[in-house]
């Protein structure tokens, strides 16, 4: 073992002594230590499931990228392992980028990843360089292969950019040889591609074809690529840098997309449908994997690049968490996204509400008294006894007390102590949804409120918000939309209240989660 993963092992260990279980996500995963960015390498392996990360073991900010290591049996409960690999060769100095896991016929576990290097240029300058590397292992320890680096930029097709070229996910073909698709940015028009390269022992690589260009629509350069068949359709997920915003679909930054459609008989996509993947704030670079039992599983870096800076609580000792597991489905043409079943194991305390009216002034007052609206809503605000809790999981169903008769809209508190709190807000006759955390307690000049138009016409909307310590993930009719965020509210806030302009009906079921 190379000194510098001796040097993270024996650190992570005596570090990660400092947190204490209650200064950690309940049951989301968050870094051993320091920082952690994306998900690596999540596969089902021995019985276990995977999860590898962008780790920077020594600081709460990125840095020379590690890859820290977890398993897990239920996706819930997580036991971390020893870092599986750092900066340690030549041609990835400068980090193990993110990469993938799969099973070779011989039992071992293949990682491919990009390592970053600098190289000095034809005219005298240091560039960052990304090539695509591998490394074998049992699932606690990994060896680099000695053959790496295995796809250079000598293999790339024409056109191709050789700096920005990154994130191989490695994919199984049914007849048993492997196929990695990665992010590329092509040199003219400097957005995004995805490459797929194929080899028969998982070892020696060559290019194939071009899986799905970008040409500017989405974004720049595409991180992070997965690519798998649901439900009938090929699903192509990647998380494009620089997106502009389009309508209420992406928003301004680094963001998640979604392209459904199918192969053509030249292996490209031809893509029926795009869509954002998460409509909230934190959440980037996902990866999926295939269950035991048949289902495709997604978590997300559950944080923002433009704001994992800003966005953190005060004393927090680490960095980074992922999303809940999410199970996938595609439906109408559409991404759907469950919280993973097995949450359901951690409910506690069932508690259930129906047919609360929940009513306040209308909105459409003088505009005098429409300054005095949200002290209105604070009147009517109620709350439900047992409806409480930092660590819920609480689904809603809100409709007009009268059909036809729309309210203004709906507001739910949670993670609340009064002073700090976060919201949804729901407006039926926009159809918007809204999520945020602008009174959370954090105290920067960053985004905080994010909209989605919730598809459909149906009246009434049912909403499934999960809150852990440090996140609250909302899941909107069955899944259709999803809206992340992590916050950082004081842990004792867990008040949750609902107020309406107008006049609505509730139904809610709450489990705390345990
Ligand atoms: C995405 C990303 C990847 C890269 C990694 C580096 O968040 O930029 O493209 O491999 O992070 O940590």
């Amino acid at each position: 073992m190379s000194e510098v993963l001796r040097e993270a092992r024996k650190y992570e260990e005596i570090v990660e002594k400092t947190i204490t279980d209650r200064e950690r996500p309940l049951f989301h995963l968050s870094t051993r230590v320091g920082w952690m960015n994306d998900p690596n390498g999540f596969s089902y392996y021995k019985g276990k499931y995977h999860m590898f990360y962008q780790y920077h073991p020594y600081d709460i900010v990125w840095g020379p990228m590690h890859w820290g290591h977890a398993v897990s049996e239920d996706l819930i409960h997580w036991q971390y392992l020893p870092a599986a690999m750092g900066p340690d060769e030549p041609y990835d100095q400068f980090g193990c980028f993110s990469g993938s896991a799969i099973t070779l016929d011989d039992g071992r576990q293949l990682l491919m990843y990009t390592g970053v290097s600098k190289e000095s240029q034809p005219d005298g300058s240091l560039k960052e360089v990304q090539k695509q590397c591998l490394a074998v292992g049992d699932g606690l320890d990994y060896e680099k292969y000695s053959g790496n680096p295995v796809i250079t930029a000598d293999k790339l097709p024409e056109g191709a950019g050789s700096f920005d070229f990154r994130d191989p996910k490695i994919l199984r073909k049914p007849d048993g040889t492997f196929a990695a698709i990665v992010g590329n940015r092509p040199i003219k028009d400097k957005s995004g591609q995805i490459l797929v390269f194929s080899s028969k022992d998982g070892f020696h690589w060559e290019y194939d074809h071009t899986l799905d260009t970008n040409r500017c629509r989405y974004g720049r350069m595409w991180e992070c690529p997965d690519f798998f068949e649901l439900d009938g359709k090929d699903v192509l997920l990647v998380s494009p840098q620089d997106m502009l915003p389009e309508g209420f679909e992406y928003h301004n930054g680094n963001g998640t997309l979604c392209l459904i459609g199918h192969l053509d008989e030249n292996g490209r996509l031809a893509e029926e449908q795009n869509q954002s993947i998460d409509y909230g704030i934190d959440f980037y670079a996902p990866q999926t994997v295939l269950t035991p039992d048949g289902r495709r599983v997604m978590i997300g870096w559950m944080q923002n690049w433009d704001t994992s800076g800003a966005m953190r609580g005060e004393d927090l000792k680490w960095f980074g968490q992922m999303s809940l597991p999410r199970e996938l489905h595609v439906k109408n043409g559409r991404l759907y996204q469950q919280p993973i079943r097995e949450l359901e194991n951690l409910r506690r305390d069932r508690i259930e509400y129906k047919d609360v009216k929940v009513e306040g002034p209308d909105e459409d007052l003088s505009s005098s008294l429409a300054l005095n609206l949200a002290e209105k809503d604070s009147e009517s605000e109620i709350t439900l006894d047992g409806v409480k809790g930092r660590c819920v999981d609480i689904t809603m169903k809100i409709r007009p007390e009268e059909a036809g008769r729309l309210f203004d809209r709906f507001t739910i508190k949670f993670a609340s102590s009064g002073e700090h709190y976060s919201m949804l807000i729901w407006r039926p006759k926009e159809r918007i949804l809204r999520i945020d955390r602008k009174f959370s307690g954090s105290r920067r000049a960053i985004i905080h409120q994010r909209r989605a138009l919730v598809p459909g016409e149906d009246e009434a909307i049912s909403i499934r918000l999960i809150v852990d310590r440090f996140s609250a993930e909302a899941f909107i009719d069955d899944g259709i939309q999803v809206m992340t965020i992590t916050l950082y509210t004081e842990q004792e806030a867990g008040g949750i209240s609902f107020s309406c302009r107008g006049k609505a009906m509730l139904d809610v079921e709450k489990y705390s989660l345990e």
